[in-house]
């Protein structure tokens, strides 16, 4: 998985809230990681979380003194609850126990980690809540109405994942890992360039079978498509990553579907196309495949023979796309990784495809690395998105893709 850079969170001030849970002792780390990351980090704790971690403990990890009472006076107007929501760039409860979100659902201010949730400015600090209970609370009709309740007045639902619970029982009701509360985090402080748009992107290689154990693929990790993947994602798209043979994990809420060879891949992609606003081709498609694929293991005959082997052409996934229908057809991003003349060969190859924007990068010093540089041919001209990790090339390159899209099809004029 593609790290979050500590970038992200440098001066941001982030309120982390728990209420009561075992899985404390998990934000205790987390607020570890995003002090690490450079954010400012300011404890509210319930009395319930204080019988889990200690203040001490948290306001070790965060530098600054834990708030746990309304009646606090150290602000100067006393009104904690005002000024702790007003100084956030966002609010995390990690865990939210169901008696803490039932308190969020009927907008309840017994203490003071609810009413800084009540007295947020919610349209501009976003309020993430990490669910931590045992699976038959979590499951219960009452948990079940609260927390539709409050994604209804838009609270972003972290989880819970399934698993091992403290209580011995597994299912559903897992607090998130530190690590996945950090990127949620970072992905809701990301703009929403893409909200409401769906992205259907292509990523990996492509792997040509010559028989049941052998085939032809190529270089390609994957990884600047999975980033994409992701910063669209954060940027408020709908989005489904058709992936070619790779070992990367799939992006949180992204829908993935895997294929093996070119033809699986084009017949994945065409049906989806034409419901989707955008595509981007990142996929590094085999060009040709063996004409015959042997139904079994081919074998050496002992004679020194050689097998010959007869190729044909793949289908071209990005140029089917780019000349549906106008009415079906989505924004096309095609990527091209060129070893030498990457802009003149980007350039052919944006008018060959008929796409209105061409990625280009140098190929064999981008495979399999965590970094690259872009750069991003149109019918404008050339930019450059400078050297940097594939996931800020991705951030970057959605905001490009979002500021050059047509108006959303079927949309109000
Ligand atoms: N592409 C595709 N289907 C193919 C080949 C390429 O969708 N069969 C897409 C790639 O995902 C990429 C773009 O087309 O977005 C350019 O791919 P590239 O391999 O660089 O170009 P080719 O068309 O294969 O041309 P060449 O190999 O001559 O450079």
């Amino acid at each position: 998985m593609i790290e979050a850079t500590a970038g992200e969170l440098m001066h941001r001030h982030i309120v982390v809230g728990l209420s009561g849970g075992v899985a404390c002792y998990k934000t205790a780390e987390f607020v570890r990681e995003l002090v690490k990351a450079g954010a400012g980090v300011q404890v509210v704790m319930t009395d319930a979380a204080c019988q889990f971690v200690t203040p001490l403990t948290m306001q070790a990890l965060s530098g600054r003194a834990v708030f746990a009472s309304q009646w606090d006076v150290r602000q100067p107007n006393a009104m904690a609850h005002i000024e702790l929501s007003r100084a956030a760039d966002a609010i995390v409860v990690a865990p939210a126990s169901a008696d803490f979100i039932a308190q969020l659902a009927q907008g309840r201010g017994g203490e003071l980690l609810a009413l800084l949730c009540l007295a947020r400015p919610a349209e501009r600090v976003p309020l993430l809540v990490a669910p931590a209970m045992n699976r038959e609370m979590w499951a219960h009709p009452a948990t079940q109405r609260n927390v539709a309740q409050i994604r209804a007045d838009g609270v972003t639902v972290l989880g819970p994942a399934a698993g091992d619970q403290a209580c011995g029982e597994v299912g559903d009701g897992r607090m998130l890992e530190p690590d996945e509360l950090r990127d949620e985090l970072v992905a809701c402080l990301q703009p929403k360039h893409l909200a409401g748009r769906r992205v259907l992107i292509t990523a990996g290689p492509t792997f040509e079978a010559i028989d049941p154990v052998r085939g032809i693929t190529n270089r390609s990790s994957g990884k600047m498509g999975f980033a994409i993947a992701r910063a669209a994602a954060e940027a408020g798209a709908d989005v489904t990553l058709v992936a070619g043979p790779v070992h990367l994990a799939t992006p949180r809420g992204v829908a993935r579907i895997d294929v093996q060879s070119a033809e699986q891949m084009l017949a994945a992609v065409l049906p989806l196309a034409p419901a989707h606003d955008v595509f981007v081709a990142t996929a590094a498609v085999a060009d040709w495949r063996p004409a015959h694929r042997a139904g079994q293991k081919i074998k050496k005959d002992g004679s020194g023979a050689v097998p010959t082997l007869a190729f044909v052409e793949n289908p071209d996934i990005l140029a089917s796309v780019a000349h549906l229908p106008q009415a079906e057809r989505p924004w096309c991003v095609g990527f091209a990784a060129e070893t030498h003349d990457v802009v003149r060969h980007a350039r052919e190859k944006r008018i060959r495809k008929g796409v209105p924007l061409v990625v280009a990068n140098h190929g064999p010093s981008t495979f399999g690395r965590d970094d690259n540089a872009l750069v991003l041919v149109d019918a404008d001209g050339e930019r450059e998105l400078p050297h940097g990790s594939k996931l800020a090339l991705a951030r970057a390159l959605v905001a490009e893709i979002a500021a050059r899209l047509p108006r959303p099809r079927g949309g109000a004029a």
